[in-house]
């Protein structure tokens, strides 16, 4: 039945081309048709589709991941509509489809975009084999609250972090070649300002002034579309009034008029009808105008636009010159995913899941992803020589599923392997390795079996207790106003404690926690993320030494809740705090006047630094940086300079080291942050070596938007530091100067 299956009419010819030749046939109803995106999850019998499909009123599905299904939705798209267009397959692979690695913010904990990348191009791989072609990532929302229990899909709070893994992750989803098989689109999401919603709860309003919109929220989205992003996904929430799903100054000003940007833009779930709800809209009428008017090119999970864009454009509300722009865009996607030559997947001509390099890429990230927050007297890494016993204690010692995370929809809890397996299999045959769970899951409040936790751990020569959140607290629609470790846990640190041995705290978890209440009750904390499929391994050989930890904070970890949002690229204040001004709230002289007080931008009751820093993470190396230098101390406006240091592993062990470059705008036309991160890499240094690590800095690299919303660089001093986190006090200085 199909009339013109869009082949090209000769190999010059050019997506646009071929897009638009296509466009031309098309009937009104079937371009409408091309903007809605349906749901195929339980509840929609595979007919159902299928008539939906033959009357053109889709062109694209989500939540399907059977290839059997997908191939046949395929053949009757290509086969039995008039014009043969093949379906977008839309899906959240968000950290790996059956092999599942780190949640993404526990990547961006390895600081390493070539592993992130290979994660993603090994996760399209197993994705493609149920037929899909498009993925809903990376998410790249700046998050600087962790009680957002999305900040789990995020990179964190950095926008240089986010904007190179978000490109890292695009690039290995897409593939160099979008049309092989293999390679799925990706989504950039959520546009834009989602990580910013008021007291981190999710889908709640975000107000963010335009400058910091601009220098901070803005920049990783316009990353992944420099790495070629084929899509970008609106976010739910309400940005300065106008909620992003209808916000024409998003979608269309920055977007297309500013960036070009060329693929297309999907609605989040429904978003279109919820204007209605936010109250910007009275009806789903109005709302599919508002929504096409931004630029909302397709809708996903809702019928807003096929049941009222036709209409709009009868009244003349909406130019068919929208509509037509919207479609072109989506038809552009599927020509160059190669859809109109082949739509139909063929499991033969992919790899197989769960292949050795799939486990063996999810081991390595969960390695570089653990970060060793604590260490007291190295009692870390334990010996399997010295030791005779080790107690395993805790709800996440062995819970396969809750290691993989949130958004998890496709993964293989059969391939889970726990910590409490891995170890036992490490060092199991010389060590005797008890376990007692001690709660049934992280929340539980009931303590009848610690006297059993303590028993083990009493008998054995160190306890390694397994705590954090299980997955299901953290991802959408899952935030928390308490961050501390949930149900009765601080209680079983404190009684394991009393023990007197050794206490190794390894922490599963999809947000940073405050800690406050166990860390010095503990000896040791590994943070571990939700580390995935291989988290058991990866986890086992960092304890026992086999490889040394290499993580670094991607976001900060507060003391409490209530010093959020703090993030270590915050602003100077004209007044800000030191450890000279500060007055704890048990030491206030109540008698002495209020000037005494210190006066400057801190909490009473807690102090005014983090628990941990962005960028911390220790190692059994023992790292040190001297020497810091600049290339030149005056640099044009258009000019390179370099930054080295010397950096020295003292330590007895070969370990990976991730080397941050720090930069502070000293004086600007709008105030800077006190430090932003402009460089970063992963070096291996050997025992007892020394290496030079530089950094070359272009002046567009210090650009930011000023009062007038245009990028400059500004003449005048840098500040630039080169450590091993956020606080590092080597510095030195270069100057911008206008004449040069
Ligand atoms: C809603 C989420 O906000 C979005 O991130 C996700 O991709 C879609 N649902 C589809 O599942």
């Amino acid at each position: 039945m199909s009339a013109s299956p869009a082949k090209p009419e000769n190999k010059s010819e050019t997506i646009d081309q071929r897009a638009n030749a296509l466009l031309a046939q098309m009937t009104l109803a079937e371009k409408i048709g091309q903007m809605s995106q349906l749901d195929a999850s339980h509840g929609y019998a595979p007919d159902y589709l299928a008539d939906a499909l033959r009357d053109g009123r889709i062109g694209s599905v989500l939540n399907v991941a059977d290839v059997n299904i997908v191939n046949e939705l395929q053949r009757i798209a290509v086969e039995e509509t008039r014009l043969g267009i093949p379906l977008l397959v839309g899906r959240d692979v968000i950290h790996g489809f059956k092999t599942i690695f780190p949640i993404p913010l526990g990547q961006a904990a390895s600081w390493n975009p070539d592993l992130v990348k290979e994660g993603a191009r090994l996760a399209a791989l197993e994705a493609a084999t149920a037929g899909i072609n498009w993925t809903f990532a990376p998410m790249i929302d700046i998050s600087r609250d962790a009680r957002w229990g999305r900040i789990a899909e995020s990179f964190g709070e950095c926008v240089l972090l986010t904007s190179t893994l978000g490109a890292a992750m695009v690039e290995g989803f897409q593939s160099d070649d979008l049309s092989a098989p293999g390679a799925i689109a990706a989504c950039a999401k959520h546009f834009a300002g989602y990580g910013a919603v008021e007291s981190g709860r999710d889908y709640a309003t975000t107000n963010v002034p335009e400058t910091k919109l601009r220098n901070v929220y803005l920049r990783p989205f316009k990353a992944a579309i420099d790495a070629g992003v084929m899509s970008l996904m609106t976010s739910f929430s309400d940005l300065n009034g106008i909620p992003a799903t209808g916000n024409e100054f998003l979608l269309r000003q920055v977007l297309r008029d500013e960036w070009n940007f060329d693929g297309f833009v999907v609605s989040d779930w429904d978003s279109i009808r919820q204007l209605q709800i936010h109250g910007l809209t009275e009806n789903d009428k109005e709302s599919a105008f508002e929504a096409a008017i931004a630029g909302v090119d397709m809708e996903m999970a809702g019928d807003a636009y096929s049941n009222h864009l036709a209409e709009l454009i009868d009244e003349n509300r909406i130019d068919v010159q929208i509509i037509d722009t919207a479609v072109a865009n989506i038809l552009r996607a599927k020509f160059r995913l190669g859809l109109f030559e082949n739509a139909s997947t063929t499991r033969a001509d992919l790899p197989p899941i769960a292949s050795e390099r799939s486990l063996e890429t999810a081991k390595q990230a969960a390695l570089e992803s653990v970060v060793l927050l604590k260490n007291d007297n190295a009692v870390l890494p334990l010996s399997a020589e010295r030791l005779n016993s080790v107690a395993i204690i805790g709800p996440l010692s062995d819970a396969p599923y809750q290691q993989l995370g949130t958004w998890v929809f496709d993964g293989d809890i059969d391939l889970s392997i726990t910590p409490m397996h891995a170890i036992h299999s490490l060092i199991g045959h010389d060590v005797n390795v008890r376990y007692v769970r001690a709660m049934e899951n992280s929340r539980s409040k009931a303590s009848d079996s610690f006297d059993d936790a303590v028993e083990i751990a009493a008998d054995s020569d160190a306890a390694i207790l397994f705590l954090g959140e299980e997955s299901i607290l953290s991802g959408e629609a899952h935030s928390r106003a308490d961050i501390s470790l949930p149900g009765d846990q601080a209680e079983l640190v404190r009684r394991i404690r009393e023990t007197g041995k050794p206490v190794i705290a390894v922490i599963l978890a999809g947000r940073p926690l405050t800690l406050t209440n166990i860390v010095d009750q503990v000896d040791a904390i590994m943070y571990a993320w939700h580390p995935g499929t291989m988290g058991g391994p990866a986890i086992a050989d960092l304890l026992f030494g086999i490889e040394s930890p290499s993580g670094k904070l991607p976001a900060t970890f507060p003391r409490m809740v209530g010093q959020i949002p703090i993030y270590y690229s915050q602003k100077n204040s004209g007044k800000p705090p030191s450890k000279d001004t500060i007055v704890h709230i048990d030491d206030i002289d109540t008698r002495a006047p209020q000037t005494s007080l210190g006066m400057t931008a801190f909490h009473l009751d807690t102090h005014f630094t983090p628990l941990f820093a962005f960028g911390h993470g220790l190692s059994y190396a023992k790292f040190d940086y001297q020497d810091i230098r600049v290339s030149a101390h005056e640099i044009g406006l258009d000019d390179s300079v370099t930054i080295s240091a010397e950096l020295t592993n003292a330590g007895d062990v070969a370990a990976d080291e991730v080397v941050q470059l720090y930069v502070r705008d000293v004086v600007a036309s709008i105030t800077r942050p006190v430090k932003e991160l402009k460089g970063f890499r992963r070096v291996r240094v050997e025992a007892h070596d020394t290496v030079t690590v530089d950094f070359e800095l272009h002046t567009s690299d210090l650009a930011f938007y000023g009062r007038d919303m245009q990028p400059t660089v500004e003449p005048g001093v840098f500040h630039v530091w080169i450590g091993g986190s956020s606080t590092t006090e080597l510095r030195t200085e270069f100057r911008i100067v206008t004449s040069k």
